[in-house]
């Protein structure tokens, strides 16, 4: 065959572009060390034909490194050739354990600055608790920002951190770490920690003290025990404090003392003994408190006095018999507070007084019989009212009265038979649904107040599990979208009085 010579250039041109545009040059994998494909990402499978470690980098600055055994295994960087992308930005390590350290991994791909660097299920094949990750394991990353470990049961050497004064987060999740040492000290810059899901059983005294710029601090899922004055020292910016599902039990009344910036707190999933008045008496910012699932705990009055900027409150499932009546006093902006799922009977008169710009309030599965007139008086923006699954039987024609802005009533699974005609008679026109199931409603010839007559315009009406006779007529059809009358005593043949 006789090439013309234009074609032949252009072939050479041809290759030649395409070659630019890659970051590895596939050439050097002539011995069929690996399989080098060009998809979305580059892809190389070594050896070929039974990979046992998978290479895909994408944009030339994200590379993956996956191993392929069954159990983890270490990683042969002998079975693919020396790659030199210089721009690498990212690194993810996947089910491989260098033998040697990251740091011969670095050069074997030529990185030189790294600033994201992921390790996942990273552990030698035996032994992988006494394996200690170490500074010299990690090697020289000055310019690593973020660092990610997870799934790698590993212990973490007090100085691991020690080669990254730049890093700016850093998480290790599911991954055992049990013990904190001043390992913070080396990273001054930190704004995020993240160290859910492992098994730190205590928070040694200023453990965080060099983390003056840290804004998150994530310890979910512990097993942590106590927390005191000194445990959050120097976290003066830190606006994410998260330690649900740990075994706190004891909060010193100072603990938040130190975090004056702090917007959310959660201490949900606890065993808290007792959260006492003056607890936020110093964040003044709080917005978002979860207190939920601490059954047993002893709540003092005035809690959440003066925080004007709280928004939503979390205390459902904490077995409360009563609140005390100044528990929200001067929470102003509060727009959703949650109950649910308490043993409350009743409630004082005053608790809900003031807050004006409440939204939501779920006060469901609880034992309350009887509701003060009053309770509801300042509520003028609520739009969802939970109270089903409790025991009322009797609902004060004053009680829904001041709420102007209501659209969801929920009133399921009580006691309720008789209703006076006006208990529904001043919610407007954003009304749109009514759950009155599983309660007592009949309508029969004796009863004084047919339901039907009572409610206000809606666009559901949930009815089912009642002792309802008939199908109704009904004045407000036009906006009725749903009507349940599932489960009743409904005869066909028995017409409306
Ligand atoms: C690696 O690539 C850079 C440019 O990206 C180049 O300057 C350098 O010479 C290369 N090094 C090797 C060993 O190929
Ligand atoms: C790595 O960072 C150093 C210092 O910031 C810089 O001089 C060098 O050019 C960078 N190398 C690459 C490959 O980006
Ligand atoms: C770490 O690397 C940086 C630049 O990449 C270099 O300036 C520094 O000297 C290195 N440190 C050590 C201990 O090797
Ligand atoms: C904290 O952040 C500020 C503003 O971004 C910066 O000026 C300061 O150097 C940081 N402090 C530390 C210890 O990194
Ligand atoms: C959790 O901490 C308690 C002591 O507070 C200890 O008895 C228990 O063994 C710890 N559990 C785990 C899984 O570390
Ligand atoms: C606080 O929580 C709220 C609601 O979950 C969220 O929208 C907000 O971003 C959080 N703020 C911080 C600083 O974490
Ligand atoms: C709340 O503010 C009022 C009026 O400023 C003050 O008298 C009261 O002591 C404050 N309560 C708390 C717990 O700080
Ligand atoms: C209240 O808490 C329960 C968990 O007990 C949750 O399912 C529900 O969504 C919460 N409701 C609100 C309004 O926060
Ligand atoms: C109120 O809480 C109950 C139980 O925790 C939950 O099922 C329900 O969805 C909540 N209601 C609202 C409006 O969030
Ligand atoms: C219907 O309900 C009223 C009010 O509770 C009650 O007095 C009456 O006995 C009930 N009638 C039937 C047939 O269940």
């Amino acid at each position: 065959m006789n090439f013309g010579a234009s074609t032949f250039t252009l072939l050479v041109l041809l290759v030649a572009s395409i070659a630019q545009t890659l970051s590895i040059d596939c050439s050097i994998f002539g011995r069929n060390m690996c399989l080098c494909q060009h998809l979305e990402t580059e892809l190389l499978q070594c050896p070929p034909a039974e990979p046992k470690i998978i290479i895909s980098i994408s944009d030339k600055q994200h590379i993956t490194v996956q191993c392929q055994d069954e159990v983890t295994p270490n990683l042969d960087l002998d079975l693919f050739p020396d790659l030199n992308i210089t721009q690498c930005q990212q690194f993810k390590l996947e089910y491989c354990y260098p033998e040697n350290g990251f740091d011969g991994v670095r050069k074997k791909f030529g990185v030189q600055n790294l600033t994201v660097l992921e390790l996942e299920s990273m552990a030698p094949k035996e032994n992988s608790a006494s394996f200690s990750l170490t500074k010299d394991f990690l090697g020289n990353l000055s310019s690593l920002e973020s660092l990610r470990i997870s799934y790698s049961p590993i212990s973490f050497a007090p100085d691991f951190l020690a080669n990254f004064p730049n890093l700016l987060a850093l998480v290790i999740y599911k991954s055992e770490i049990s013990q904190l040492h001043r390992h913070f000290d080396y990273v001054p810059k930190l704004t995020l920690l993240d160290l859910a899901s492992n098994q730190i059983s205590a928070l040694p005294d200023g453990v965080f003290r060099s983390l003056t710029n840290l804004s998150r601090l994530q310890l979910f899922s512990n097993n942590i025990s106590s927390i005191s004055r000194r445990t959050f020292e120097g976290l003066e910016n830190v606006k994410l404090l998260e330690l649900s599902l740990n075994h706190i039990s004891q909060v010193a009344e100072d603990s938040f003392a130190d975090l004056p910036l702090l917007v959310n707190l959660s201490l949900r999933g606890n065993r808290i003994q007792t959260i006492e008045s003056n607890i936020f008496a110093h964040n003044s910012l709080l917005e978002n408190v979860r207190l939920g699932s601490n059954p047993g705990m002893i709540f003092q009055d005035r809690v959440f006095e003066n925080l004007t900027k709280l928004l939503t409150v979390e205390l459902n499932s904490n077995r409360f018999q009563t609140l005390p009546e100044g528990t929200f006093t001067n929470c102003r902006a509060l727009k959703d507070i949650n109950l649910s799922s308490n043993l409350l009977s009743s409630l004082p008169e005053g608790v809900f007084c003031n807050l004006r710009y409440l939204k939501r309030l779920n006060l469901s599965f609880n034992t309350l019989r009887l509701l003060p007139d009053t309770l509801f008086a300042s509520l003028e923006c609520l739009e969802e009212l939970e109270l089903s699954h409790n025991q009322l039987s009797a609902i004060s024609r004053q009680l829904f009265k001041p709420l102007h802005a209501l659209k969801q009533l929920h009133l399921s699974h009580n006691q309720l038979s008789i209703i006076d005609k006006n208990v529904f008679s001043s919610l407007q026109s954003q009304f749109t649904v009514l759950d009155l199931s599983f309660n007592n409603w009949n309508n029969s010839y004796d009863v004084p107040v047919n339901i039907f007559q009572v409610t206000p315009l809606a666009e559901q009406l949930l009815l089912s599990h009642n002792q309802l006779r008939w199908i109704p007529d009904l004045p407000s059809a036009l906006k009725l979208r749903r009507l349940d009358l599932s489960y009743n005593n409904i005869d066909a043949g028995l017409c409306p009085p």
